[in-house]
């Protein structure tokens, strides 16, 4: 049984055949339209999402499998108080496999723990979000060739962004790669990615407030929200929330070939006149994000077409 919790649960090996699988799917959507025939996905979002939920129901579609799920704590037995692990007992009798979000960080592990059908960890609290690295790593290729030797800058709630910590697990793990986390002082990244992950693998990196000092030295900028959900104090959030703004201005700092990835939603942080610059690559990451949960999906329920 495989479940996607974290992206260390796949090895080097494994993502490369997964991300070449993606391009194929790209490639050559039709060879797996009948994939997937008789399964089905359950999505348990516990927590919103736009993105993430209906890029797993399209991908599980596209391969002519079938979904469910519920979009909201609220419409699930779980406001009643019924625990993940139950639930996860429950659905393995209607599904085959299960992406599930949860705020609380560790909620999918637990999960996986008593399930008999794979789980997708969809975002756990501000801890991972696995098939959001999947996506940005299939970008990353597709738009530089490579997922090696590039300067990443992240950018933005480096303390919360889930996005950002599973994207510095999986990509420590290539060689040449150098961060540059670009945060305020209160949204710096914690010290279990910064010591346990980036210090433990010799990864290069540095800390800085401004923007405009990073932009120069990127191959890659990573944008990210500042998360209004993740804040116990309103003022704080109000604070912080417009620190970052990246605008045709600040583009012009850049290198030429630096694309612009966000996991979005975004709110302000990228201003709406920088989509039109090709740098910007957002929108195409989320297009990716399909082809890469078809792959996934195929993956985890080891489904092979020839
Ligand atoms: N990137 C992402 O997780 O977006 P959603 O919150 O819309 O799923």
């Amino acid at each position: 049984m495989r479940h996607l919790i974290s992206p260390l649960d796949l090895t080097t090996d494994e993502l490369k055949n997964l991300l070449q699988l993606a391009q194929e799917i790209e490639r050559n959507p039709d060879k797996f339209k009948h994939a997937c025939d008789g399964k089905t996905l359950a999505t348990l979002f516990y927590e919103p999402s736009t993105r993430t939920r209906l890029s797993h129901e399209a991908a599980m579609l596209n391969l002519g499998g079938n979904i469910m799920g519920f979009s909201s704590a609220d419409s699930s037995s779980a406001a009643k108080g019924e625990s993940v692990s139950d639930t996860i007992q429950t659905i393995a009798c209607y599904a085959d496999i299960a992406a599930m979000r949860h705020p609380k960080e560790g909620s999918s592990y637990v999960a996986s723990r008593k399930s008999p059908i794979p789980i997708i960890n969809a975002g756990d609290g501000g801890h991972q979000h696995p098939t959001q690295t999947l996506t940005d790593l299939l970008t990353i290729l597709n738009l530089k060739g490579r997922l090696d030797n590039m300067t990443i800058g992240v950018c933005g709630d480096l303390k919360f962004g889930r996005t950002v910590h599973s994207l510095i697990n999986a990509m420590v793990r290539y060689t040449g790669i150098k961060f540059v986390l670009i945060s305020p002082e209160e949204l710096r990244i914690p010290s279990y990615v910064r010591e346990d992950v980036l210090d433990k693998n010799n990864t290069p990196y540095e800390e800085v407030v401004r923007l405009e000092d990073a932009l120069p030295k990127l191959d890659i900028l990573y944008m990210t929200r500042v998360q209004k959900e993740r804040f116990f104090n309103e003022e704080e959030y109000l604070r912080m929330k417009d620190f970052y703004v990246l605008n045709k201005e600040k583009m012009k700092l850049a290198k030429d070939d630096m694309y612009v990835l966000h996991p979005l939603p975004r709110v302000n942080e990228i201003s709406v006149e920088v989509d039109e610059d090709p740098r910007a690559a957002y929108f195409r990451q989320v297009q990716y994000g399909v082809y890469v949960r078809m792959a996934l999906i195929l993956t985890l329920l080891d489904i092979h077409v020839d």
